[in-house]
């Protein structure tokens, strides 16, 4: 069956960064057929040549742009228009595209107009297991504005139609979350407070909100970042091993761990990085949080008294984005073993930019001494002898082509996750101004966070 992409917000940020270089892998990888169509939407009167050079300028990734147009359409299009759907679909059954995915690549308050129009034009109808419409994060601004989306969009299409991405899912690691718990029995079997002292969710990155201003302004760290991508992390960390490893069965686990999390509301911490307000399109006196710390307890009782702490934030030291368990520490060997400073063992798993696993554990000091020293196991998942591994993009865009659901996010996740936020917002304060890391690790310090993982 003829596949085809139809992509709105195709002159937009995400389109130029992420699924144009995605597109043109799965392309050269011969992931797609040759008749493989991309339908780029704009309201913009371009020709598909003017499109093809105004993302030559934006994409930084190499493109073989002969190629990609090949594979492209260009249409003018004005989304409030039903008449512009209906031409598209007619288009679809000429060229004899089955299998249509409809990809949003624009704000949620755009998500009803367009799922209204893909719906009436009968683009896409209700049961035809061919269509599906996929919606970018964030799913929402809150819990009401993501309730009133969902509730539209169920009107116009069936559930197992609709794909919500989180592109945090479509990467290695997190991927290999549940293979490093379930398949080795070593961490299977100490994956609980036993065992586990805390963890730590960590997502730093070194750029501001670069030209994102508009959207980030009104959104902020907590939203943009925690909502979504930490607390999906939180959730296949934390998870009960699913019945069987089938989508609905890991998302079943997903919600069930989710729903159990309580915030800390005193340990919140908000920052905001020192020229934030200067940003193009950011309120001068704006106070969206650029950096949060917060604490969660789970309420299951294997992990009683495990704190969770999430880091994140924007205009830190580095990008670095990692899932640090720290287990508890083992100090009963006496004093023929001495273990000079404190040290416990931990598992990371590195999400970005490295990719891998490291387990730091005690050994003795090599020699005549019994010392006890920390050693690493550190295994590397994207190092220079292995093929590189695909982005997140390219990952999703392949799940979603071959109508595979695992790595998209089911509705009761997103409810779930924004009431979390929504209880958490009422005790967000005036964000602290930071400059720098080092100022943010003495605003922690001085409301009595410390973390090592930092
Ligand atoms: C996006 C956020 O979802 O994730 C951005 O909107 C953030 O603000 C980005 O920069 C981080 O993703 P990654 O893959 O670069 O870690």
């Amino acid at each position: 069956m003829k596949k085809a992409i139809i992509i709105f917000g195709s002159t937009g940020n995400l389109m130029f960064k992420k699924l144009i270089p995605a597109l043109d892998k799965l392309i050269h990888k011969g992931l797609v057929d040759d008749d493989f169509r991309i339908y780029a939407i704009s309201r913009r009167d371009n020709t598909i040549d003017d499109y093809i050079e105004i993302a030559k300028e934006h994409v930084k990734d190499h493109i073989d742009w002969e190629r990609f147009k090949s594979h492209l359409e260009y249409l003018i299009f004005d989304v409030k228009d039903t008449n512009d759907y209906k031409i598209l679909k007619k288009n679809l059954i000429k060229d004899g595209y089955e299998d249509v995915s409809v990809y949003l690549a624009v704000p949620p308050k755009l998500f009803p107009i367009i799922a209204k129009g893909v719906s009436e034009s009968k683009l896409i109808e209700k049961k035809d297991r061919n269509k599906r419409i996929v919606f970018e994060k964030p799913f929402g601004e809150d819990l009401e504005s993501a309730k009133d989306i969902n509730r539209e969009l169920w009107k116009c299409f069936d559930e197992n139609q609709i794909y919500r991405i989180d592109h945090y899912l479509g990467k290695e690691m997190i991927q290999n979350i549940l293979v490093v718990r379930f398949a080795n029995i070593i961490f299977e079997q100490s994956w609980n407070r036993n065992a586990i002292r805390s963890v730590t969710i960590l997502s730093k990155e070194s750029e501001g909100v670069l030209s994102r201003g508009d959207y980030y302004d009104k959104i902020g760290a907590l939203k943009d970042m925690l909502q979504s991508h930490l607390l999906q992390m939180a959730a296949l960390i934390l998870m009960d091993k699913p019945k069987d490893f089938s989508s609905e069965s890991i998302k079943d686990a997903k919600v069930k761990i989710l729903k159990n999390l309580n915030f800390n509301k005193d340990k919140l911490i908000l920052g905001q990085y020192k020229g934030y307000k200067d940003a193009d399109n950011v309120e001068k006196d704006s106070d969206t949080e650029t950096f949060v710390y917060a604490e969660v307890c789970v309420d299951q009782d294997e992990w009683k008294g495990v704190p969770i702490h999430f880091v994140t934030g924007k205009k830190l030291d580095e990008k670095r984005s990692e899932i640090i368990i720290n287990f508890h520490e083992k100090n009963d060997l006496g004093e023929y073993f001495p273990k000079l400073k404190p040290q416990e063992d931990k598992l990371i798993i590195k999400v970005s930019p490295t990719e891998g696993v490291e387990f730091q554990f005690s050994v003795k000091e090599p020699g005549l001494s019994n010392n006890i020293k920390q050693a690493s196991l550190d295994y590397c998942h994207n190092c220079k002898a292995m093929e590189n591994t695909p982005e997140a993009y390219e990952r999703l865009l392949i799940e979603l082509l071959n109508d595979q659901r695992t790595l998209f996010t089911r509705w009761d996740e997103i409810e779930t996750t924004w009431k979390l936020i929504e209880d958490l917002k009422v005790h967000k304060q005036t964000p602290n101004i930071y400059d720098g890391y080092e100022d943010i690790l003495d605003i922690l310090e001085s409301k009595g966070v410390k973390i090592n993982d930092l």
